[in-house]
């Protein structure tokens, strides 16, 4: 499979740190012999990306099969559209993605079986570096427990086959030709961050 340069992404399953670690990864940015650094997420900000967040609030119902094929749009929007991460990565910038097509695998291969992620994903080039934030379901759920509004996977049953599915399919996304790290998403955000920050040191990238 074609693989995107400069391309990272990260998973794992609700309130194992993804969003956090985005953030503290930034504030490593600008910095002497850096690349340019673009944060970016899935869903995205945009218009498809908006229509899944109402549906994963509960507020617009769609069955699982609509839910992945808007998963999929959104991320052809990010991917190939204005200012989107083909076009970033091309001109060097390094591209970290809260969630890619893993999310897709591994959520929606629950929730529609594993064939329709696939064939809807398949198209789709695979990042550099995939890093796995790896965190026990219970202590995820305690993490995420007092967040105001729950979102529809966010319940401690489903992100227990989330979490398991995540470690089924590691070895799948490395055949597909990324780098995927496992980082022990127990500990405190800051010794987190060090272990991204040293995964992330080993891209081509990073070595200008
Ligand atoms: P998340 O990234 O956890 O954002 P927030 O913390 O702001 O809610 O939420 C996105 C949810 O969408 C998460 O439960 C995973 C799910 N998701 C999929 O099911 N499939 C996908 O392809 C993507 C990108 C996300």
């Amino acid at each position: 499979m074609d693989v995107i340069r400069n391309f990272v992404v990260l998973e794992g399953a609700d309130g194992s740190g993804t969003s956090t670690q985005l953030e503290l990864l930034g504030r490593r940015f600008p910095g002497p012999g850096l690349p340019v650094f673009h944060p970016t997420a899935e869903p995205t900000g945009g218009e498809v990306g908006r229509l899944i967040r109402l549906a994963l609030k509960g507020q617009v119902p769609l069955l699982p099969e609509t839910l992945a094929r808007l998963f999929a749009a959104d991320r052809g929007e990010h991917l190939y559209g204005r200012g989107g991460v083909l076009e970033r990565t091309g001109r060097g910038e390094l591209v970290v993605s809260d969630r890619y097509t893993p999310s897709s695998m591994v959520y929606q291969g629950l929730e529609c079986g594993e064939e329709l992620p696939r064939r809807l994903n398949e198209s789709f080039p695979v990042p550099e570096l995939i890093l796995f934030f790896d965190l026990d379901p219970q202590r995820a759920a305690e993490r995420i427990q007092n967040r105001p509004e729950k979102e529809i996977y966010e319940y401690l049953d489903f992100q227990i086959k989330v979490h398991d599915r995540y470690l089924k399919l590691l070895p799948v996304f490395r055949a597909q030709g990324s780098r995927v790290v496992e980082i022990n998403a127990a500990r405190r955000p800051e010794e987190v961050a060090e272990e991204v920050w040293a995964a992330l040191e080993k891209l081509p990238i990073m070595e200008l």
